[in-house]
């Protein structure tokens, strides 16, 4: 209706002066008018050019009375023309707060005589002004400067900005909108009528329609390139679906000593059914139980007494070292029962450990490992790092730095700092270390295999990478479902 009226009028007329009068002309909604201005604007079909108008509208009070009088016009009316009324009468008849207003107004008007006792009327007759002049200004009339100022102060009116347009014909003006077709169909084709119509522009800034699929998590996604650059590099993947391990393999296999702190309950969690392991291999077994106790290829051990209800508490694995234990040790069988010459290998693993941690903003009590590790006749401390700056100039870390560190089963250890260029500083991002002979020659591995491993978070490169910093966000119920619709693709090494 309004399009209509708007475009017919211009198909006649050089201008639309008010949108505004234009619409109360028409008998039009202006909003509605405003809408259809704006759409022709957006498609060239009229020239617009603001008006901004300040007008006035009715308050709440202002409302009220141009329905039902002012109050001084209501009061007056109350007063019987004969005789008066009593005050507290009058009180009663319009309520506390009609009756003091209208007094005073009727007062100032000269309208009544407020008498001690009796209120009377001092004329014959009254007309109510300011209901008028509410009404005037309700349908939109213009009001003298003197009675604004007098509504406004009564607070009967506030001043309001109205908007509106003064139109021409635009560029692409035609009296009638045209019709876009968005598709080219069958019928089209058949009739000839494609030859008619005009199609819509096609526009390729539009989004494509959302697709609803399976998506990987950042962690997954981060797994893959670092699965795809182990296999680049020959390493194996380990079989890592055993998450409840015994303390044997996560500890005792790997020389940790039973009192060590990691092995706490503060610091492990431990199973309360099934609480212990039913099998381990009791040869195996009693060279490690030798090697704590007492040492032997050199070494004096821990010297303390051992215990294999220790070794046996089933415990959520701590660090994916302990599936490294168990490859070796397989290894170590494998050359020995099957008689079969030793082969180096190279092994790696991505997956979940499980430490008795406090949850904060870079831990939770449940994480993912990579463990690489390399095992092979005469390995030196010289091939571990070097093996490690081809692994980390793979993932796009090219400068790194090792400190010396401590763990039980590796001499010597190293810890692995990169420089972030972000950060501007070096960051810790692994561990590493030759496995210990304490640990190697009770498998029954050869005397001069060597194992050089390291070990990293893979929960640590991801925030890096994806920029979060509140390991919650990543990982666990907080995660945000949206997030992980919509993760950018993951390319290591670029
Ligand atoms: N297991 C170690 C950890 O939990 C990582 C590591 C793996 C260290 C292999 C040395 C060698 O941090």
């Amino acid at each position: 209706m309004a399009e209509e009226a708007i475009l017919g009028y211009l198909a006649k007329n050089e201008e639309i002066g008010d949108s505004g009068e234009f619409a109360a002309k028409h008998g039009l909604n202006h909003d509605e008018v405003v809408n259809v201005i704006k759409s022709l604007h957006g498609f060239r079909y009229v020239e617009a050019q603001d008006i901004k108008r300040e007008s006035w509208v009715l308050t709440d009070e202002g409302k009220l009375y141009a329905d039902t009088g002012s109050p001084e016009a209501q009061l007056f009316l109350a007063i019987p023309p004969e005789g008066g009324i009593p005050r507290e009468e009058l009180q009663i008849k319009l309520g506390p707060l009609l009756f003091k207003i209208g007094c005073a107004q009727a007062a100032k008007n000269r309208w009544v005589d407020m008498g001690g006792q009796q209120v009377t009327r001092r004329v014959q007759h009254v007309d109510d002004k300011v209901k008028d002049l509410l009404l005037k200004i309700k349908e939109g009339q213009v009001v003298d400067q003197d009675n604004i100022k007098a509504l406004k102060a009564r607070k009967l009116i506030v001043p309001q900005t109205w908007n509106g347009y003064s139109l021409k014909k635009g560029p692409d003006y035609a009296p009638q909108r045209k019709k876009f077709v968005a598709d080219l169909t069958r019928e089209m084709l058949q009739s000839g009528d494609w030859k008619n119509v005009e199609f819509k522009e096609y526009n390729f800034n539009a989004k494509g329609q959302t697709i609803e699929a399976g998506h990987l998590h950042p962690l997954n996604k981060v797994r893959h390139q670092l699965r795809m650059i182990f296999l680049q590099m020959g390493f194996e993947e380990m079989p890592t679906d055993r998450y409840v391990e015994s303390s044997f393999w996560n500890f005792d296999a790997l020389f940790q000593p039973q009192q060590h702190p990691a092995r706490d309950s503060h610091d492990t969690f431990y199973l309360k059914v099934p609480s212990t392991t039913k099998e381990l291999p009791e040869d195996y077994v009693e060279r490690v139980k030798r090697v704590h106790e007492s040492g032997g290829y050199g070494s004096r051990g821990y010297e303390y007494d051992w215990s294999r209800e220790e070794a046996n508490k089933n415990l959520l694995r701590t660090h994916t070292t302990a599936v490294s234990a168990r490859m070796l040790y397989n290894l170590a069988q494998d050359t020995l029962k099957k008689q079969k010459p030793f082969t180096p290998k190279r092994y790696f693993s991505i997956d979940r450990v499980f430490r008795n941690e406090a949850v904060d903003r870079t831990h939770l009590a449940e994480f993912h490992q990579i463990e690489g590790l390399i095992c092979d006749r005469g390995l030196t401390l010289g091939d571990l790092i070097g093996v490690l700056h081809d692994f980390f100039s793979r993932l796009g870390v090219s400068k790194l730095r090792f400190k010396p560190a401590y763990n039980p089963y590796t001499e010597p250890s190293m810890e692995i700092f990169s420089y972030h260029e972000g950060f501007g500083k070096w960051v810790e991002v692994g561990n590493s270390g030759m496995f210990r002979p304490e640990m190697l020659i009770p498998m029954g591995l050869p005397e001069d295999v060597r194992v050089i491993a390291w070990g990293l978070s893979l929960e640590r490169p991801t925030m890096i990478l994806y920029g979060y910093n509140n390991i919650r966000d990543l990982f666990g119920h907080k995660v945000d479902l949206g997030l992980i619709k919509t993760n950018p693709i993951c390319r290591l090494g670029l």
